[in-house]
Parts: structure tokens; sequence; C-alpha cells
């Protein structure tokens, strides 16, 4: 059995969490939006074709801001294309994933959905194929009120309030050269400035995304950020960072430490962040937006080869990972490591919402389950909000392909005053032994264990399918036990989630 240590301090507080941490993302690729959020016919379709047996999975997820159209998708869209009557619409070439675009679905749709799950909707305009007039012209419909062109148009439609979005993507990773209209980071930088600068003149309180690096690994990180921000800066709120992780060589423990990488990209962008701050002698902190994100290997199909051998298709098959009992463990674990920074980190969307590498997989005209990595997002997006504290922990470690010195065990901790409530993320990173968690829990008197939920399974590889969708799911452990002064052990099965929620509420 291994042993950790723990100590939790009420004062070593992070930041405040922003409930936009628990975001996701709805793209027109593949069964995301048709097949899978809507699908009139279905049984259990509402008046206007979503599904409500989806938008209750979603409603359980609380999920407070979604993204859309894209994506890659975005760069090649006609927002025009999805308003006014639906048997009007023109069926377009989506290039992005090479496919058939009906715009069945159009912003309208989306925000109105938006509203009856309970989310906020985030949206992105095209700077690939567009640019800052369509981009202007698209927030007058949504946004502005009545008597304009635009405006009474949305009215015309049936929409006689704005939707009033206040979240604004430029663009969708421009620095790929697989992005419809990819760009250097000098004519990003111009357009994204000149586009943004416009829109905040419509509306100054808008918040405006500009694009980070699409990965890790491409060449121009960080330049890009350095070099598009000296642009952006001053218009921009937020900057956005994007990672998939594989575990394609099937290596685990490697694997499970991808989540180090997470933590190394979010220091990196904001250092460059802060140069530039520093640069441009600006007072202005720029806020990171992690809005592509998860674990993306299973399934290869939506790569732009296999696609051109295909006929151009509506709403075909792509990209539908069957998420692992590990999968849901790197989840986990990347939620952890935007709690530690949720000062500066604020605003994830894991992607996608809905089949498309998704927490929430459909058949169409059939049933819906919840994929093992549902779970960790659910308990984050319950259970975390609040103050993030930075626990101090003393774990013991190893090394894998990759990297060194990795810790067994991943932690953070959420406290929330206004509930009396402690809340513990654990990630036993080990696929052998159990941990001891020995916690020393300083501030929070009186406190006891109300809950312990835990994810854990035998078979690394299980994976929730809609014919057996409770392969792997959480249970809660039997555990109330009292802390003793400010101590208490806690046991982390090997592999595995835990939510260790401690109330100072009496019982
Ligand atoms: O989420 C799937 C795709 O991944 C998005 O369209 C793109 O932005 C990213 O490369």
């Amino acid at each position: 059995m291994l042993k950790a240590r723990v100590t939790i301090e009420k004062s070593f507080k992070t930041g405040e969490i922003d409930p936009k941490l628990y975001g996701s993302f709805v793209e027109h690729l593949g069964r995301c939006i048709y097949g899978g959020i809507y699908e009139p016919g279905h049984p259990s379709a509402d008046e206007h074709g979503f599904r409500g047996d989806v938008a209750s999975f979603i409603k359980e997820l609380d999920t407070p801001i979604i993204r859309y159209p894209g994506g890659n998708f975005v760069s090649g869209y006609r927002w025009e294309d999805g308003i006014g009557p639906v048997n009007e619409r023109p069926k377009r070439l989506d290039l992005a994933w090479r496919t058939l675009e009906t715009n069945e679905v159009g912003v309208n749709e989306f925000s109105a959905w938006c509203k009856r799950v309970g989310s906020d909707p985030m949206l992105a305009i095209n700077l690939g194929t567009r640019g800052i007039e369509a981009a202007l012209d698209m927030l007058e419909y949504v946004n502005h009120s009545s008597g304009t062109y635009l405006s009474d148009l949305r009215i015309k439609h049936g929409y006689k309030e704005p939707h009033d979005v206040k979240v604004w993507c430029l663009g969708n990773e421009l620095d790929g050269s697989w992005q419809t209209g990819h760009k250097t980071a000098h004519e990003y930088g111009r357009l994204a400035l000149e586009t943004g600068r416009a829109m905040k003149v419509i509306d100054p309180d808008l918040k405006l995304v500009t694009c980070g690096s699409s990965s890790t690994f491409m060449e121009t990180f960080p330049q890009w950020e350095a070099e598009t921000l000296m642009h952006t800066y001053d218009v921009a709120d937020y900057i956005s960072l994007h990672q998939y992780f594989s575990n394609a060589d099937g290596d685990t423990p490697n694997f499970l430490a991808r989540s180090l990488e997470t933590d190394h990209f979010i220091k990196t962008v904001i250092s460059t962040c802060d140069y530039v701050k520093a640069v441009k002698r600006s007072k202005k902190d720029m806020l990171l937006s992690f809005d592509e994100w998860n674990v993306w290997y299973h399934s290869s199909s939506g790569d732009a080869d296999e696609m051109k051998n295909k006929p151009w298709q509506v709403a075909p098959s792509l990209i539908e990972d069957i998420y692992t009992f590990e999968d849901a463990l790197v989840v986990g674990c990347m939620l952890i490591t935007f709690l530690k920074h949720a000062n500066r980190l604020k605003m994830a969307c894991i992607a996608q919402l809905v089949n498309v590498i998704a927490p929430i997989m459909t058949e169409t005209g059939g049933g819906v389950c919840k994929q093992t990595i549902f779970y960790p997002l659910l308990h984050a997006s319950k259970y975390g909000r609040g103050t993030a504290l930075m626990p101090v922990v003393s774990s013991p470690k190893y090394d894998s392909k990759d990297y060194t010195d990795v810790p067994y065990l991943e932690t953070v901790a959420v406290t929330s005053e206004e509930h009396d409530e402690l809340t513990i993320f654990a990630v036993n990173r080990n696929l052998d032994e159990s941990i001891i968690m020995s916690l020393d829990i300083k501030g929070f008197e009186g406190y006891k264990v109300a809950d312990h939920i835990v994810l854990e399974c035998d078979d690394l590889k299980a994976v929730n399918t809609v014919a057996n969708p409770g392969k792997v799911v959480p249970r809660s452990r039997d555990n109330t036990d009292e802390i003793n002064g400010s101590e208490i052990e806690i046991k982390l099965e090997k592999a595995s989630w835990n939510v260790i929620r401690l109330t100072g509420k009496p019982k």
C-alpha cells in the first residue's frame, strides 16, 4: 500500500472557479448535431426536433456554456445559410469534414435550444474564408434588439428577443494548414484585431477569444501566441488552448501522466501572455479558454485522407470514440489540472458534447448512454464550484516513457463557503496499488466526510454502450469518518477517480 500526505488549508486559495470551466462544444460535424442533439422524429424529440433524452443528460451535466458551430467547420461557414424558413435553406459542401451540410439547424435554433438546456451559447465567427463584414452582420442579427435590417430580419424569422450572446471566438485554429483559410500569425493577428475592434463598437461588453495554437505540437507554438497577441492583446479577453490525448501505443502509465503536459501548456501560455502584457505596458491579464480538450484516438474516421475516398454525405458517423475507463482517469486528471489554474483559466469546453469525441453517445432512432468520461465531468461540474485551494502534496512518484517524477496522486480541493462544503478531487494513477491519503485539513473545524464517490474498474479498457451502459459507473463508498483533530486517512483504490465531499453542516 502506498502512502501520500496532503495538506489543505483554507487560505491556500488559487482562485475563484468560473463555472464556464465546465463548458462544452457542439460542431456541425458527423452526428454531433444531426442524430445527436437534433433528431426530428425521434421518440424523445420536442416540438423543435431536439432530442429530449440527450437534453436531459446535458442538463444533468449543468453545462454553463456551449461553443458553436465549430471547430474546423466554422472556417468555411456562411451563417446566413442557417436562418429563415428551413425548407429554403441551401445545402452546401462542408470542406472541413468533406460532408454535406443541410443547414436545418442554425444560430436561432441553436441559441433557443441552449436556453432550454440551461446553457449560454458561445459563438465562433468565420475568419477562414470570411472576415469583418460577415462577423458584424452575424453579431447584429444575433444580438441587436431591433430597428435595423438584420435585427428586424431575426424578428421576422420568429425570434423577437435578441439572443444576447456574450462570448465570441475570433475564428478557429487558423495556425493549422488543414484549416480552410489557414493564415500566418501576422495575417491572423491583423484580421482578428480589426474584426474584434469593430465587434466591440457594436457591443463593448462582448468577451472575445483570440485563437491560440491548435496544439503544443505545432512548430509555431508558442511563437504564434506571442505574435498574434501583439495585435489582439487589447481587444481580446481570452486566448484559446486546444489539446487532445491518445493512448495509441497502449502505454497506460504514460497516458495517465499526460495531464502534466496540460499543466505545462497552461503555464507556457500564461508566460507568453504576460510577456506581451509587459511589452505593451498593459494593465490587463489575458484569461485562458481551453475551448477544446479531451482524449481522442479510438476512431480515426474523419481524417482528411479517409474522407477523400468517400462520397459527400449528410451527417455520417465521424470520430465517434468509445471511451474506456482509463480515458475517464485522464479526463479527471485534466479537470484537476484546470482547477489548479482557476485564477487564469476561466473557460474550458470538452470537445465535443454528443457522439463526436463526446461524453454522450446516441443511436440514431434509438437510445443514449453516458460514456465513461461523462462521470468526472459531471462530478467536477456539480461539486467543483466555489474557490480552488492548492493542496501541498507529498506523493510517491514514477517515471514513464515521456515523463519523470509523475506523482501517483493527482489532487486538488474546492471549497464552497456558500454551501459549507470542501470537496477533494483525487486520481490514483497507480495501476496495482491503492494509496492511503493522509489528509491534514486546516481551517475546516467540525467538517465531516459526507460522501466519497469513486469511479473504479478492474478492466482499464471497459466501456459503456447503449446496450450496456452500466459497466463503468460511480458508486458511493461507505465512508463517514470524522476528522480526528485536523487529520483523516482516506483509501484511494488503485486506478481510481475519487470525489471526497466534506461538509460543515450538521446532519
Ligand atoms: O473537435 C474536433 C476538431 O478538432 C475541431 O473541429 C478542430 O477545431 C480541432 O482540430
